[in-house]
C-alpha cells in the first residue's frame, strides 16, 4: 500500500526526525526502537511497510531539510552518520515540501493545499495520503458561527474572516482531498463540529490530539496505579523545562495555555477528582530538543498516612515523538483502507488528549490499540485470502 505521509510543519524537529528515521528504516540503517507498530503484538500485513512511505509536506520556513537534519545531528538528536548516508533521500523529500499558503481568502488557501495533495498523490501513484500535523502549537480559538456545520463553514471560508486556525484549515483541506488527518499537536485541528461532520460525509478517519511522549506518558501509568490502590492523591505538581522550536513557541502565553490544558486532563479523568497543583512549561533555550520534567506527588494512604513520590524525566522530545508519528501514519492508513470513519478512539494510546474517548490509562489504551490493530490485520488477511 503506497502511502503518502504529508507533514504540516515539515521542516520542524519532529518532522525532520520522522523523515530521517523512516528513510533509515527503509534502508535497514537503524532498528525500529520506539515504533510500537514493530512490536510482535502489532506487526502485520495491514500496515504499509517503511519502504511504502513517501514523504511531503508544508512549512512556511525555507531552511533546507538537510540543514535541519544536520542541526539535529549537531544537537545529538539524530546520528550524524545517518544524515550523511541519507543525503540523497533528504534531497528527494526536499522536492516534496511546499511553502505554507498565505494571503487570499481561506478558501483559496484550502484550494492550494488540496492541489498540492492531489499532485503529490498523482506523482507518486499513492493509494492514499495521511496528513499529520506536527506544526507549531496554536493558541485556543474563539468560536465562529462557521464552526457549526460544513455548509456554513464552506460559505464563511470565502469571506475575509480568519474563520479557522491553520491546523483546522489543513484538516479541512485534507478531508476535501480525501485524506485522513492526524493531529500530533494540542491545536484545534479537526475538533470542530463542522470538521467532524465533513470527515463523516467524506468517509474519512481522523486521530489526535497531542502526542503523549514524556511527563504525561508517565502520568498515564502512575495515576491509574493510585486509583487502583485507592490511594488519595493530594497534590501533583510538575515543571517541564525545554528549548528547541517547540519550547520557544510555548513561551508564548496563549500556546502555553493550550499545551498545559492538554497535559492536565489525565489526572482529573483518571482519578475522578482534581488534586492540587499545576503543570508548568518553561522555555530554557540551552536545553534544545531535550526536555526535563520534575514531578512531585503527595498522597495519603491508610489512616491518612502522608507519603510522596518524585520523578525526573530527561527525554529527547523528537526521538520520542518521531516513531509515534510513523506508527500513527501507518495505522491510520490501514484504518482508512479498512473503511473506518470518524474519530479513531482506539488510537488514544498515542495521545495526551485523545478524541472520542475519556480513558487515559496507558494499560487500557494499549489493550484497545492491540485489539484494533489485530482487527485490521484480520480484515487484510481475509481480503488477501479472497484475492488469492
Ligand atoms: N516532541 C514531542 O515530544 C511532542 C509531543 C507532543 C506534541 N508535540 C508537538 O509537535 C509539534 C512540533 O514540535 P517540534 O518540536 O517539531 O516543533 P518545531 O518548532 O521544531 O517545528 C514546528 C514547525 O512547524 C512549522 N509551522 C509553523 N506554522 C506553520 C503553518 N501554518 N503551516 C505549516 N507549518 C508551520 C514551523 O515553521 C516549524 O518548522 C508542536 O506543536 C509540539 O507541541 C511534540
Amino acid at each position: 500500500m503506497r502511502t503518502g505521509v504529508w507533514l504540516v510543519g515539515a521542516r520542524g524537529s519532529v518532522a525532520t526526525t520522522s523523515i530521517v528515521g523512516a528513510r533509515a528504516l527503509r534502508s535497514n540503517l537503524t532498528a525500529p526502537t520506539g515504533c510500537v507498530t514493530e512490536l510482535p503484538q502489532l506487526r502485520g500485513p495491514a500496515l504499509p511497510a517503511f519502504t511504502e512511505l513517501v514523504f511531503g509536506g508544508h512549512d512556511p520556513v525555507h531552511t533546507p531539510l538537510a540543514k535541519r537534519a544536520e542541526a539535529l545531528a549537531a544537537a545529538g538528536v539524530v546520528p550524524g552518520r545517518l544524515v550523511a548516508a541519507l543525503a540523497d533521500d533528504l534531497a528527494e523529500v526536499e522536492e516534496e515540501i511546499r511553502p505554507a499558503p498565505t494571503g487570499g481568502t481561506q478558501a483559496e488557501r484550502v484550494a492550494t493545499v488540496v492541489a498540492d495533495l492531489d499532485a503529490f498523490r498523482r506523482r507518486h501513484h499513492l493509494d492514499r495520503i495521511v496528513m499529520v500535523n506536527v506544526s507549531a502549537t496554536e493558541p485556543q480559538i474563539t468560536p465562529h458561527p462557521g464552526h457549526v456545520d460544513p455548509a456554513r463553514l464552506a460559505e464563511a471560508l470565502h469571506g475575509d474572516d480568519e474563520v479557522l486556525p491553520p491546523s483546522s484549515l489543513y484538516a479541512y483541506a485534507a478531508f476535501t482531498a480525501g485524506c485522513p488527518y492526524v493531529d500530533f499537536t494540542p491545536s484545534t485541528g479537526a475538533r470542530l463540529p463542522a470538521l467532524a461532520a465533513l470527515a463523516v460525509e467524506r468517509g474519512l478517519p481522523y486521530a489526535g490530539h497531542d502526542g503523549k511522549t514524556g511527563e504525561t506518558l508517565v502520568k498515564s501509568v502512575l495515576a491509574p496505579m493510585f486509583a487502583m490502590r485507592n490511594l488519595q492523591v493530594r497534590s501533583w505538581s510538575g515543571i517541564n523545562l525545554l528549548g528547541g522550536g517547540d519550547g520557544a513557541n510555548l513561551a508564548e502565553p496563549a500556546a502555553n495555555a493550550a499545551k498545559v490544558e492538554s497535559k492536565q486532563r489525565v489526572l482529573a479523568e483518571t482519578l475522578g477528582y482534581q488534586p492540587q497543583g499545576d503543570t508548568r512549561i518553561d522555555y530554557v533555550e540551552e536545553l534544545g530538543d531535550f526536555k526535563t520534567a520534575w514531578d512531585l506527588v503527595t498522597f495519603a494512604g491508610f489512616l491518612g498516612a502522608g507519603m510522596r513520590l518524585e520523578f525526573t524525566w530527561h527525554g529527547c522530545d523528537s526521538a520520542l515523538a518521531a516513531p509515534l508519528v510513523l506508527d500513527l501514519a501507518r495505522i491510520t492508513a490501514a484504518a482508512h483502507a479498512a473503511g473506518h470513519v470518524g474519530p479513531l478512539a482506539d488510537l488514544a494510546f498515542f495521545f495526551k488528549d485523545p478524541v472520542g474517548v475519556s480513558t487515559h490509562s496507558l494499560a487500557e489504551q494499549w489493550v484497545r490499540l492491540r485489539e484494533f490493530v489485530t482487527g485490521l490485520h484480520a480484515t487484510t488477511g481475509g481480503a488477501d485470502a479472497q484475492a488469492r
